[in-house]
């Protein structure tokens, strides 16, 4: 029964996406690194975000993550280049530009929480493109501010390593030491997340 409903969900996701936003449907099918982010990560991420003015970023917007704009208290922007991804954006503080260019869209140290998920190895492929990026996620979170990168390291995505972006290193690992998250990283077959700040305030 519970297969037969997922894939109708699955489906409807396929034919009509507008639909199952609007209906509040949740992609059924959620990988193990999937599950990782919305429970443990997204749990350590309420504590950051534990406050009134508290802004958080998602870039990339998919029916995999539509109904994470309902999901923090704090007040949530998304970001994706394509504008057939805008419904699954947030209603309100959706854009439609390039990870690449986030100094165009938001002001600088506008963002408690920046949330990059399979971002590099899915349209920012290259190690310029990469410079961008880092380059405008270290202008635009706050000092104090959290990123949490999610990204492919295989081959097959990406032609190169992230320690080879010099922009990367404005940036520093770190474990949460909350929520259970011991760790700077934690990898999923080829599926990695990292957690950043700023580099040199720790
Ligand atoms: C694999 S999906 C991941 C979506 C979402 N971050 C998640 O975790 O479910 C990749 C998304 O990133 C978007 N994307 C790729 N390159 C981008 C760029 N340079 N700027 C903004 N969005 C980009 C794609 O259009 C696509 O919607």
């Amino acid at each position: 029964m519970l297969k037969l409903k997922n894939k109708i969900k699955t489906l409807l996701f396929e034919l009509a996406p507008r639909l199952a936003v609007n209906w509040g449907v949740e992609f059924p099918r959620k990988s193990e690194n999937r599950l990782f982010l919305e429970h443990d990560i997204f749990k350590y991420l309420d504590t950051v975000l534990n406050h009134e003015s508290a802004q958080c970023l998602f870039i990339g917007t998919d029916k995999r993550s539509w109904h994470y704009r309902s999901r923090f208290c704090a007040k949530f922007f998304t970001i994706d280049k394509d504008p057939s991804k805008a419904i699954y954006g947030d209603v309100h503080n959706h854009r439609i530009g390039s990870a690449t260019e986030l100094t165009q869209q938001y002001m600088r140290d506008q963002f408690d929480v920046i949330i990059a998920n399979g971002v590099i190895g899915f349209g920012v492929n290259h190690i310029d493109q990469c410079e961008d990026l880092f380059a405008g996620l270290e202008t635009i979170m706050k000092s104090s501010g959290v990123l949490v990168l999610g990204y492919s390291d295989s081959p097959s995505r990406i032609d190169f390593k992230l320690e080879h972006v010099k922009s990367y290193h404005l940036f520093e690992k770190f474990a949460p030491h909350s929520n259970g998250l011991e760790q700077s990283e934690y990898v999923f077959d080829d599926h990695v997340f990292v957690f950043l700040r700023r580099a040199g305030i720790g």
